[in-house]
């Protein structure tokens, strides 16, 4: 079985938290390292809880802290939707390992640039760290392998306003330099953890069953984002976009209809800041730049992850 070789971006809440579970735990992958930018939670939560997401699989994979905030805009945190650690009624954890550095830029440059088109890039919070090494050191685009960005809502409804989804509407103008940076990616939007991609409560005692302290930290970190998605966006279960995007990147499978636009990132107005906008018809003449993720197979998404989590 050949290895294949993966570096995470990250800012670790309950499903990143998943999402690096799943990588840690996946036969034929091996993690070389792992980025953490602010997000979801201030950059010093986000990496404590992917540290501890790292020891609980019994790995030592690094994790290396990136940028604090945006390239030009003020910081936003998702306390209201993953808890006030990010790890749902987990609370505070304290892994045992510190951060191998607060050098997750130059980590990106240096690992890809030693490895030039061996190793796939999956971002899972804002894209920061990628447009900052972009913009230090743009033949990052040509060395990423492949990139699985779990970030944008593909000409439909956002959840963190009516046009954007929270990744993207974090930092815009970094969204924007990966996406026209020539790398290959696959934007695998937040509309694919909603409806009946989610975990329902029968799915989710499955889980339980399993009987893991992976299956039971899946679960219980994400305590607070099955009220939220509930109460806030009208799910019927428990959403979990990084999951699911983590799940193509490990069996492309999942991913079962993608094709190649150009996609545009607003960054003008607020109204629509973070609004990734898809030329699906084509009708705007310029050259396709981003794949994009239009279905996915339910039934294999949610057996990648419990094979994860046994
Ligand atoms: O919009 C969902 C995304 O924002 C997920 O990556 C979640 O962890 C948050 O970062
Ligand atoms: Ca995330």
């Amino acid at each position: 079985m050949t290895t294949r070789h993966f570096i995470i971006d990250t800012d670790t809440a309950s499903d990143d938290a998943v999402a690096i579970v799943m990588a840690l735990q996946w036969p034929d992958v091996e993690v070389d390292a792992i980025t953490v930018v602010y997000g979801n939670m201030p950059l010093e939560i986000a990496s404590a809880n992917a540290r501890y997401s790292v020891e609980i699989c019994g790995k030592e994979t690094p994790v290396y802290e990136g940028c604090a905030r945006p390239l030009l805009r003020s910081v936003a945190h998702a306390d209201w939707f993953h808890g006030p650690e990010g790890m749902g009624k987990l609370g505070r954890l304290h892994p045992k390992r510190l951060a191998a550095g607060q050098n997750a830029v130059e980590e990106l440059i240096r690992r890809f640039g030693a490895a030039p088109g061996e190793i796939t890039l999956v971002t899972l919070g804002p894209l920061t760290n990628i447009a900052a090494a972009l913009i230090v050191e743009p033949r990052l685009a040509e060395w990423v392998k492949e990139c699985y960005i779990m970030g944008g809502a593909a000409n439909c409804v956002g959840n963190v306003t009516p046009a954007a989804e929270f990744n993207i509407w974090c930092d815009p103008e970094a969204a924007r330099i990966v996406f026209h940076s020539g790398m290959k990616c696959l934007m695998v939007g937040w509309e694919h953890c909603r409806f009946d991609s989610a975990l329902s409560f029968e799915e989710m005692e499955t889980i339980r069953s399993l009987d893991t302290e992976r299956a039971h930290f899946a679960l219980d970190c994400n305590s607070y984002a099955l009220e939220a998605g509930m109460t806030i966006q009208g799910a019927t279960g428990l959403m979990l976009p990084d999951p699911v995007t983590m799940a193509i990147a490990l069996d492309n499978r999942v991913c079962t209809r993608r094709s190649w636009h150009y996609v545009d990132v607003a960054c003008a107005e607020e109204l629509t800041r973070g609004m990734t906008v898809v030329d699906e018809l084509n009708v705007t003449g310029h050259k396709p730049n981003i794949e994009v993720c239009w279905e996915i197979d339910k039934p294999l998404w949610k057996e990648i992850l419990a094979q994860t989590l046994r």
